[in-house]
């Protein structure tokens, strides 16, 4: 590559920095405009579907750019936001917060007092996880979910229907017999591992973190776009009651309505405990802080109830909290250690992140020697300094997290960390895009930024090839045996049995693995290559919807806009990313080497050979509540076809919800549309009439 077309690049990049900015802002203006129309002078100019599209331009430009986001952004405001993004509905039953107490007497003042209110009564206890997460309301009617809200101000909350919908441990009709009216409550929660992934991942690209799980889990409630709730992978948990219709559907106690949360199919806290007086509850919450760790979600207390259901209303509650339950608040674990060192990771997209390395010492669990800093600002915003005492602890139970410095414990010698101007790994110069707080390592062919592509590649969520983790990466990288993720194919025993710890067994296996990672479907291969934007999700639908590498890598960005899930942004920088010299290169050898480019997946795609759904072609669109994928996998598995795109052909259209252009094309054409319940239906009649 010449100077010039250095310079060109650089100019390009500048120049598109920029005109990104114009366009989120001018995007920001228009969104206002039309929020005014709408709700001060109720005239409209637009539609609600055009007003969507500009919405979702918006949405999508701030996801894949976060640094263009503006605090002001109508995507941005939290609580009093949902002008033109979410309705605001009134709660049936206000959703109150709880008391809390720190102590163990305060948990005995607390069963005292319940006493003291019913005198005489004996008051059974239950005693549960306080899953941090975000509270939601569901109401179902007859049984069917019509409306999910979140707490709001407690009185009215923003109408969330759409994005709880796609969490898929939420049923969108309840099990068995259901009362007229009923309104559960509960927390939707990010799992902590997926917290874990998502963080990881973020900070290998160089987007801001989440700071914990509840955060990341909010954030994700408040999108607009239901796709990308479905991709966070939210779960959640159920534990309270509003308003019920009729009020006899209630049993008596908490404890058994735990038991009919569960027979509807809602999922429940994992353990609960039942007392009957201050010292078996304090017995339950220290068995409850024992376990806790272990449990998905992060649990920041124990929740106690009064266990009888009519206690409830006898006992009433202040104006903010029920007076029948109480919250006790476990010490958050932190721990105090020295930042001995802060050194510098190379990414696998040439990220440099800094890491503090921490004299060990024990956390929530676990031995803690090391802790991402995230980068340059995070460091100087908490002034840490080489030498530095530092307050630790883990966000989300997992992730160790550098809180604050211990200032007051400084002796002069500490020393201001400043971020090198070189790669750590390879010295070439570093780079920082202009509004970016990541700084980069501009070098591909940086031996750390190969290391990463190899391990990212041989991923469990990429090609999956096991016993190639990072050991033997390194291992492989070191002793000169890999440059590229190609290197792995040309890999051959004599080559490796030499290196330690690679017997004749371990060798074999590795081939093994290695070879048989050529047959993986192309949405494997396609996540593994580390397309930018491209993860598991839209690598499965970028792959579903061309089949083959060679017909991904010849669409224009106007055809890759209009697959479901990809905007503009994630468009250009697929298209841009195939017309790369190395990744041209690269992709040779990997044909060369014989991996399916998707010309194999026919086989795995194929609808089974018989089957009642046998004839049939089917197109899915929209949000379903399962993801895409394992619905394309019932329709085959029943004899039918899945196509990417609507026909005369075409037999059914399954339609999520948000379903857009292949929907009205469906109607236009007379095709047969099935929501998801019905779709549901239609497969399990075929089921039995399969007979199994
Ligand atoms: S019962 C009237 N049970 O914690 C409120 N709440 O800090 C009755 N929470 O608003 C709530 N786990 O959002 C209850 N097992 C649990 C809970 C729980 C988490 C939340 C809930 C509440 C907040 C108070």
């Amino acid at each position: 590559m010449s100077t010039d077309d250095l310079f060109t690049m650089a100019e390009q990049a500048g120049s598109d920095a920029r005109s990104l900015a114009a366009r989120s802002e001018e995007l920001r203006r228009q969104i206002a405009h039309h929020d005014r129309l709408y709700y001060e002078k109720a005239k409209p100019e637009i539609s609600d579907r055009e007003y969507d599209a500009l919405y979702r331009q918006l949405v999508d430009l701030e996801r894949t750019h976060p640094e263009l986001l503006a605090p002001d952004s109508p995507t941005q405001k939290v609580g009093g936001r949902p002008q033109g993004t979410f309705a605001q509905v009134s709660h049936l039953v206000p959703m109150q917060s709880l008391d809390n107490t720190y102590s163990e007497e305060e948990v005995a003042d607390f069963v005292e007092r319940l006493r003291r209110l019913l005198p005489g009564d004996e008051i059974p206890m239950t005693i549960e996880p306080k899953v941090d997460g975000v509270a939601i309301a569901l109401l179902y009617e007859n049984g069917r979910l019509t409306r999910a809200a979140t707490r709001g101000d407690g009185t009215t909350g923003d109408e969330v229907t759409r994005n709880i919908r796609t969490i898929g441990v939420i049923p969108a009709t309840l099990r068995g017999k259901a009362p007229r009216i009923l309104e559960v409550r509960g927390e939707v929660y990010l799992p902590k591992e997926t917290f874990a992934r998502i963080n990881a991942e973020r900070d290998e690209l160089g987007l801001p973190v989440f700071a914990n799980p509840r955060n990341a889990a909010a954030g994700t409630l408040k999108q607009l776009d239901p796709n990308i709730v479905a991709e966070r992978k939210l779960s959640a948990v159920f534990y309270g009651y509003g308003a019920v219709e009729p009020p006899s559907a209630l049993p008596e106690r908490m404890e058994e309505f735990f038991g009919q949360l569960k027979a509807w199919g809602l999922p429940v806290n994992p353990r609960h405990w039942t007392a009957r007086d201050a010292d078996g509850v304090m017995k339950a919450i220290s068995e409850l802080g024992e376990i806790r760790r272990g449990f998905p979600f992060e649990t920041d207390g124990a929740v106690i109830k009064a266990d009888l259901i009519a206690q409830h209303a006898r006992l009433g509650s202040t104006s903010k909290a029920p007076r029948w339950a109480i919250a006790y608040k476990y010490e958050p674990e932190q721990a105090k250690t020295r930042l001995l060192d802060i050194t510098v990771q190379v990414g696998r997209s040439g990220v440099l992140t800094p890491v503090a390395e921490l004299e060990p010492v024990f956390v929530a669990g676990s031995t803690v020697s090391r802790a991402t800093l995230h980068n340059e600002e995070e460091i100087a915003r908490k002034d840490l300094r080489i030498g530095d005492r530092v307050l630790i602890e883990k966000a989300g139970d997992v992730i160790p997290a550098v809180v604050k410095v211990l200032a007051e414990e400084r002796n002069g010698s500490e020393k201001v960390f400043h971020m090198p101007k070189h790669c750590p790994v390879c010295s070439a110069p570093v780079t920082r895009e202009e509004g970016e707080v990541a700084v980069r390592c501009a070098n591909p062919g940086c031996p750390a930024q190969v290391r990463r592509r190899i391990e990212y590649f041989a991923g469990r969520s990429s090609m999956d090839i096991a016993g190639l983790g990072e050991a033997v990466v390194s291992q492989l990288c070191d002793a000169g045996l890999l440059h590229d993720v190609a290197g792995l194919y040309e890999l051959r025993a004599e080559q490796l049995l030499p290196l330690e710890r690679m017997g004749e067994k371990s060798v074999e296996n590795l081939l093994a693995a290695i070879a048989a990672s050529k047959e993986q479907p192309l949405w494997r291969l396609l996540a593994a290559l580390g397309i930018p934007h491209v993860g598991v999700t839209v690598a499965r639908t970028l792959a579903s919807s061309y089949g083959t590498i060679d017909r991904l890598a010849a669409a224009s960005v106007e055809e890759l806009c209009g697959v479901e899930e990809i905007g503009e942004i994630m468009a250009n920088a697929i298209h841009g990313w195939f017309r790369d010299h190395d990744v041209i290169t690269l992709l040779g050898k990997l044909r060369a080497a014989g991996l399916n480019f998707g010309e194999r997946d026919a086989q795995s795609a194929a609808p089974a050979a018989d089957g009642p759904l046998k004839g049939t072609i089917w197109v899915l669109t929209g949000t379903l509540s399962i993801p895409r994928e394992e619905a394309a996998e019932m329709i085959r598995a029943k004899g039918g076809r899945v196509s990417g795109s609507v026909s005369a052909k075409t037999t059914y259209l399954l339609a999520g919800e948000e379903a857009g252009s292949k929907l009205d094309k469906a109607q236009k054409l007379g095709v047969k549309v099935l929501n998801e319940e019905e779709f549901r239906k239609l497969i399990e009649e075929n089921h039995r009439d399969e007979g199994d």
